[in-house]
């Protein structure tokens, strides 16, 4: 049952060569910008045992499901699963979720890049010495920042600019280089802020609390939804990141256990971005759920107040733009290769036609945090419109098909041939994604829509 498909585009030079890829895919603006934010606003610690819940019992699996029809497709998701639906004898219309995937990374990648502008905004206060120790005055500077839409525009255009001239390069070229310095920089960085928040004293053990005792009545279906999204966002799954991936992934390297160090990566940023944060919060009396401003109105605080702030400062909102671009470059690589793939275009053009189309959207993005504040859908202004609409529906709606596609559609020896996997191990991860996976989305999805 060998596999035999090749990708057009190239593959990864070696097995740690993906592993940087995938975890520059998965660590993002999720782990250390969102995290932080969704689990102050949803009550802390019951929040967080969710989510990390969700990671294992429905994000691992998937991951590994996802990355393994990637690398036996060999294609663009959308080629892929028509691919692999051939293979299986199964109907081609699958390959709408290649599409609904590609819907979902542009509209992500449309706020994505704005609040990645807002981090390339600070590395600039950040060199000009722009951080005070002073709470009220780091806020203030948040705030007129977000109310200038010039200004938002203006940074999200250069981050588009950023991520379509490293995607235009293909996959090898220079990406996996700079994630290679990228990811221990910026952990080594987070450490330093976990270990000044250390210094907070009291203030320390009550974030640590905040964050790890769980108090169940903080948290209602609507939380479990954020959670278990996230869960998606965080890792990349469910839009056709890692399936993309997957399919420059060498023959003969194990998808089992990649999966398991990307996803114990991604998880550990995330905790360590919530353990450096929250300790701020409250030693500076803000509000955990003071929404998507959160990191940006507190760790400039700690940055003020550290001695070598300033150089930890600069160097902590380059790295996080870098995580950023690491992610971005494979939200919109579905597209991009599906474009070279089916259209013919050169990678140059291609890039070009899906950076302006994002690009475009996410002017939208960043005027709604100010001049079109009060333009809602559904009662939402553009972002968190965008935001819900993919984190909280389309990818676990796309992971949940993810399940049913490799669970119950592909024929279990070319499941099993392509994960390569001891068979114990086996049958833990086909029990998780034929079950367990879907199940737990499909409860989710009907208790929020109030079916029970
Ligand atoms: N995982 C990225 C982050 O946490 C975002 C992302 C979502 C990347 C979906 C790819 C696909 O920032």
């Amino acid at each position: 049952m060998a596999n035999n498909n090749k990708s057009i585009h190239g593959e990864w030079s070696s097995r740690f060569a993906y592993i940087l890829a995938a975890t520059g895919s998965a660590v993002g603006l999720g782990n250390i910008w969102k995290f932080p934010y969704i689990t102050g606003e949803n009550g802390g610690g019951a929040f967080v045992l969710v989510y990390l819940a969700c990671v294992v019992a429905i994000g691992i699996p998937i991951l590994i499901a996802e990355t393994m029809m990637g690398r036996r497709g060999r294609q663009s998701p959308i080629n892929t699963l028509t691919t692999l639906s051939t293979e299986a004898g199964a109907n081609k219309n699958w390959h709408f979720l290649g599409w609904m995937g590609v819907i979902a990374g542009i509209l992500i990648l449309s706020y994505y890049s704005v609040i990645a502008g807002w981090a390339i905004a600070y590395v600039i206060k950040a060199v000009f010495g722009g951080f005070s120790s002073d709470a009220a005055i780091v806020k203030t500077s948040f705030d007129d920042l977000i109310a200038s839409p010039w200004q938002l525009v203006f940074w999200h255009s250069i981050f588009m600019i950023a991520t379509m001239s490293v995607v235009m390069r293909g996959v090898r070229g220079g990406l996996e280089k700079a994630v290679q310095y990228l990811m221990p920089a910026l952990f080594t960085l987070l450490i330093i802020l976990v270990a000044y928040a250390m210094t907070t004293g009291e203030a320390y053990f009550q974030g640590l609390s905040f964050l790890f005792k769980p108090d169940f009545s903080e948290i209602d279906s609507d939380a479990v939804l954020i959670a278990m999204g996230h869960a998606f966002f965080t890792l990349g799954l469910g839009m056709g990141a890692i399936m993309v991936y997957g399919s420059y992934l060498p023959s003969g390297i194990s998808i089992f256990k990649t999966s398991l160090y990307i996803a114990g990566a991604d998880t550990i940023v995330a905790l360590l971005a919530g353990i450096a944060i929250f300790p701020l919060v409250f030693a500076n009396g803000l509000e955990p759920g003071s929404g998507p401003g959160l990191i940006f109105q507190t760790l400039p605080i700690a940055f003020g107040n550290m001695t070598g702030g300033w150089l930890f400062g600069v160097l902590f909102f380059v790295l996080l733009v870098f995580a950023a671009l690491t992610s971005s470059i494979s939200l919109i690589e579905p597209f991009v290769a599906w474009l070279v793939e089916n259209k013919g275009f050169t990678r140059i053009k291609a890039s070009v036609i899906c950076g302006v189309t994002t690009w475009a959207l996410g002017v939208s993005v960043a005027l709604s945090f100010n001049i079109w504040s009060e333009f809602t859908i559904f009662d939402k202004t553009i972002f968190n419109f965008l935001d819900d609409l993919t984190a909280k529906w389309m990818l676990p709606l796309g992971g949940f098909c993810i399940a049913i596609y490799s669970g119950w559609i592909m024929q279990r020896k070319h499941v099993q041939s392509e994960l390569d996997m001891p068979e114990q191990q086996f049958v833990i991860w086909k029990f998780l994604i034929s079950y367990i996976a879907p199940a737990a989305v499909f409860l989710v999805f009907l208790k929020v829509l109030g079916a029970f």
